[in-house]
């Protein structure tokens, strides 16, 4: 790249030098355009296509490059290069986001984050996309789109409305334990350093020898776990609507460089069949009592990109980027994903958005006969474009990158397993009473607060039921905090 702060004449896009960057021409003073003033019409093109796409969810967040250390051995449950030494280090690049909010919305708002990082690995970039936190609302990719509508703005008003919201999460009673967590809380992060991330679903992890274990990935954030009021949020939100981003930048600029410990909780395959919950409900946690988390590395942010539109708006993290040793599991939101992503960068970046140099490996080199498109670099030269050939060139391994996954049964729209212990509400109940006196009060008036602006009495009694069969008093105090603020 050359160097664009040096001095020197301005050019054109094709780069002629630039004689007059104040004055566009005209015919005579006063008079009308010239279509012959190229450099004019070249700026005003270009500006009208300075934007692409804004992520359908996740459209705004901020990033940053670093370094993830393995500091435990991992060998006998992932045969992931990556992974395969103590001290071994891996360069990543990690985009945090709100969910809901367009590209310009503010940051400190009660919304989960968005946790998505890429290790630029010797085998392949591996992406890990997950939330800061542990759970999801749902349980099936068909209902996102839904669940997501819902979320963002209505057809009609062009606003979110509680309505939408609490009409769908009472109509899905799987959400409880996601929105009480929500509402807690953690629901509204200090900054973008002060949380947790989490895999949230289950991954397979193989070793060398084929042996499949079930994992589930845990970043415990070094800096501590810092989080807003509602009130200290409504705030800041207004004053400071880049909170988040500007935090992360200016702390990485001051060499006060974020970390995180980076756990799993890993089960024996063998395990999955019999576990209390199933293990493939992204609705639920494992308990840490059943399978106690292991710490297996150290990530930390020490890059700041260079280039916000390159580097974090051009920037694609997909569930499907795999590596040699680790696989997706059944999940069923986590199977709607392995599709959902690539179909959203071809559209919002295009064909070729892997190709840019914060999407390519950085520790290999891609080679596939994919070729040509739109922005295609010409980085194959004159090599073939087709496998089997005779000339050479990359050809396939034989070995999957996971291994496979043994099923019966009969094709149909079936719904989610369930296990011996698994319904709805046991782990939002359970959550709830965890929590001290003190924090089930700010978790019933932030919920109240939101409830209580519910049109329909059928659409927030809904609502409230499933509290209640989280917890009979969680129930209870719900439903006379929001009689209480509907007079
Ligand atoms: C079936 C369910 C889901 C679907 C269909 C879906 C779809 C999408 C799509 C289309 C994007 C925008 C991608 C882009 O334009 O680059 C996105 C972004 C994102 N999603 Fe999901 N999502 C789902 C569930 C989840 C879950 C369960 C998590 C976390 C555990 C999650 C975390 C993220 C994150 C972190 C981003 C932002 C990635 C980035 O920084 O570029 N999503 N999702």
């Amino acid at each position: 790249m050359t160097d664009q702060t040096a001095a020197g004449p301005l050019t054109t896009e094709a780069g002629a030098p630039v004689a007059d960057n104040q004055n566009s021409q005209t015919a005579g003073a006063g008079g009308p355009g010239l279509i012959q003033d190229q450099h004019l019409i070249e700026k005003l093109a270009h500006f009208n296509r300075e934007r692409i796409p804004e992520r359908i969810v996740h459209a705004r967040g901020a990033g940053a490059y670093g370094t993830f250390t393995v500091t435990a051995d991992v060998t006998p449950y992932t045969r992931a290069k990556f992974l395969s030494e103590i001290g071994k280090e891996t360069e990543v690049f990690l985009r945090f986001s709100t969910v809901a909010g367009n590209l310009g919305s503010a940051d400190a708002v009660r919304d989960p984050r968005g946790f998505a990082l890429k290790f630029y690995t010797e085998e392949g970039n591996y992406d890990l996309v997950g939330n800061n936190t542990p759970v999801f609302f749902i349980r099936d990719a068909i209902k996102f789109p839904d669940f997501i509508h819902t979320q963002k703005r209505d057809p009609y008003t062009g606003s979110q409305e509680a309505d939408n919201v609490w009409d769908f999460w009472g109509l899905s009673p799987e959400s409880t334990h996601q929105v009480t967590w929500l509402f807690g809380d953690r629901g509204i992060p200090a900054s973008y350093r002060h949380l947790d991330g989490f895999g949230s679903h289950t991954f397979q992890w193989a070793n060398e020898d084929g042996e499949v274990f079930w994992v589930k990935y845990h970043f415990k954030t070094d800096q501590g776990i810092k989080n807003l009021t509602s009130e200290e949020a409504a705030v800041l939100a207004g004053q400071d609507p880049d909170s988040h981003q500007r935090d992360l930048r200016v702390s990485i600029e001051n060499g006060d460089f974020p970390s995180w410990t980076v756990q799993v909780q890993i089960m024996p395959a063998n395990e999955a069949a019999t576990y209390r919950f199933n293990p493939f409900d992204l609705t639920k946690v494992w308990p840490h009592a059943d399978y106690p988390p292991i710490t297996i590395g150290k990530l930390e942010l020490n890059r700041n990109p260079q280039n916000i539109f390159a580097e974090v708006e051009q920037s694609i993290f997909s569930p499907h980027h795999f590596v040699p040793g680790i696989g997706p599991s059944p999940d069923k939101m986590l199977q709607g994903r392995l599709f959902g992503y690539g179909d959203a960068h071809r559209y919002r970046v295009g064909i070729n958005a892997d190709h840019l140099p914060v999407n390519r490996p950085h520790a290999t080199e891609a080679r596939t006969h994919g070729r040509d498109g739109v922005m295609y670099d010409g980085r194959h030269g004159g090599a073939k474009n087709y496998e089997p050939n005779s000339f050479g060139g990359p050809a396939e391994t034989g070995r999957p990158l996971w291994e496979p996954v043994t099923v019966t049964g009969t094709t149909d729209g079936h719904a989610t397993p369930s296990h011996a212990e698994d319904d709805d509400f046991v782990q939002a109940g359970n959550l709830y009473r965890l929590m001290s006196e003190e924090e089930k009060e700010r978790l019933i008036n932030n919920l109240a607060g939101f409830i209580a602006q519910v049109s329909r009495d059928d659409i927030a009694e809904r609502a409230i039921e499933n509290f209640r069969r989280a917890d009979e008093d969680y129930g209870k105090r719900l439903q006379t905090a929001v009689q209480a603020l509907r007079g």
